[in-house]
């Protein structure tokens, strides 16, 4: 059978899927911050990718959405077959930049060390979505056809909002696609080490800067200070009032929308409570007091968050600074929804200045959260695929992250939106020492191997 023939190719061929993910990880795709898109770095990846697909036998090309932005990867079978589903599978070749300390090597030089892949996007998300790659190369190899018409949509833009590849979705990119079946991705971790996850749900966010105007320049404290308003004032009494001694968010109505899962669903999450790791232990932290009714699993998974992520605001010099600035993000859970949590948050924040103070937001990207039914029909083939990947019964979650193209990729094919992630929650995404497990990925590999059978059967049925 063609599939046990693509496992067994997975494992022949493993060192050469090692070799070829290193060879992506060394490409700094940095679609964030100072280094954004540096020396082309971002097009390199995805021709990289581009190329690798052509190689595994389908049709591949770079895609520019309207209006520019980072290129995307498109690749689809040469030859779709009108008798088996389309499924979409969505990843990121952009990386977060890293910081200049606390990595134990070189974060573009992809060293293989303790089992694993050590470079930033090693987990988040370029091992991830190779496992797709790599798998679709297995099964092209082994029987020259794929179970269904798989289509890569890779983007460049994940980790800064996703703009291209929104564009590109809300012009139609999709449309001369066969009706999609499902959008399969895997941006997310697994439960616990060794424990396949199926995500059910990410959150959405709202993320946005807030920059306070003060004088018209940095003025000496010695001559201006206690008499002209400071920005760096203003803006810590405005940010201190988002929060209650508890932690509780103060703005008005930001609760109102908040709707829990289902009893049964929530239920599910509450027996995996005794086998939940301990992600603050291992740091050396302790929880904040948060809301009692809640566990810690629940405060990330089901209840909305705000974090103040940057704060920005003169220098260590004596002056007045004539501007402050904060980032910060609200992460919404069911059914909040980002335009009104940003109306809320900014009006809230509006209102802790003075009505001469020169208050401005953003820019500012927002996405919905997302759920999957329990019993949407993709779930159950799904479920069969991890089994079948890494050999361990896997369990339903949530996430506390967001893949902010989620609602809209679902809303532009009408499918479900299917999450298998293959990362640890403690692969360090987005930290210094990101990594990821060689295991996980000849896991990855092998579920979206399983998957793409397991859909063809189902969704044929259905
Ligand atoms: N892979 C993550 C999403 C994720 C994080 C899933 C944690 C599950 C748990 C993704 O690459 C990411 O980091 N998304 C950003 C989006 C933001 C920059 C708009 C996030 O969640 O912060
Ligand atoms: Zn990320």
């Amino acid at each position: 059978m063609a599939l046990s023939e693509a496992l067994q190719y997975i494992d022949t061929h493993f060192q050469r899927s090692v070799a070829g993910l290193q060879e992506l990880v060394r490409i700094p795709s940095i679609s964030t911050g100072a280094d954004a898109g540096a020396d082309g770095q971002v097009a390199r990846a995805a021709q990289f990718l581009a190329d690798q697909l052509a190689a595994a036998g389908l049709a591949a090309r770079l895609v520019t959405a309207p209006g520019g932005g980072n290129p995307l990867v498109l690749a689809h079978p040469a030859a779709p077959r009108a008798a088996v589903p389309t499924v979409v599978v969505y990843g990121h070749y952009d990386v977060q930049g890293v910081e200049a300390v606390g990595w134990r090597c070189d974060p573009f030089a992809g060293l293989e060390l303790e089992g694993c892949l050590w470079a930033r996007g090693a987990s988040d998300d370029k091992g991830q979505l190779w496992a797709h790659v790599k798998a679709a190369e297995a099964l092209l190899a082994v029987d020259g056809v794929l179970p269904v018409n798989l289509v890569f949509l890779l983007e460049g833009e994940e980790e800064c909002g996703s703009g291209a590849l929104s564009r590109f979705l809300q012009a139609g990119g999709l449309a001369d696609l066969a009706p999609v079946a499902c959008t399969v991705v895997s941006d997310t971790g697994m439960y616990a080490p060794g424990r396949p996850s199926l995500t059910l749900g990410l959150r959405g966010i709202v993320f946005t800067t807030v920059t306070v105007q003060g004088p018209p320049q940095d003025l000496h404290s010695g001559l201006y200070g206690g008499l002209v308003a400071n920005p760096n004032h203003l803006l810590v009494r405005a940010l201190a009032s988002l929060f209650d001694d508890s932690g509780r968010i103060q703005i008005p109505g930001f609760y109102d929308d908040v709707r829990l899962p289902s009893p049964r669903e929530r239920a599910g999450y509450q027996a995996l409570e005794q086998e939940a790791p301990d992600l603050l232990a291992g740091l050396g932290l302790t929880p904040t007091p948060g809301e009692p009714e809640f566990s810690l699993l629940e405060r990330r998974w089901l209840r909305p968050s705000l974090d103040i992520h940057a704060l920005r605001g003169g220098s260590a010099r004596t002056v007045v600074p004539a501007q402050a600035a904060a980032t910060l993000s609200c992460r919404l859970v069911p059914d909040q929804q980002p335009a009104r949590v940003q109306a809320q948050l900014e009006s809230f924040l509006r209102a802790q200045f003075p009505a001469t103070t020169r208050v401005e937001f953003g820019p500012a990207h927002a996405a919905a959260p997302y759920t999957l039914d329990l019993d949407d029909p993709v779930v159950a083939p799904a479920l069969r695929a991890l089994q079948l990947g890494f050999g361990r019964e896997p369990v339903l979650v949530r996430e506390g992250g967001s893949i902010p193209i989620s609602g809209t990729l679902a809303a532009n094919t009408g499918a479900p939106v299917l999450f298998v992630g293959f990362g640890q929650l403690t692969d360090n995404w987005h930290g210094p020492n990101e990594h990821f497990s060689l295991a996980d990925l000849r896991g990855g590999m092998r579920t979206a191997a399983a998957l793409y059978y397991e859909l063809a059967a189902a969704i044929g049925r259905c």
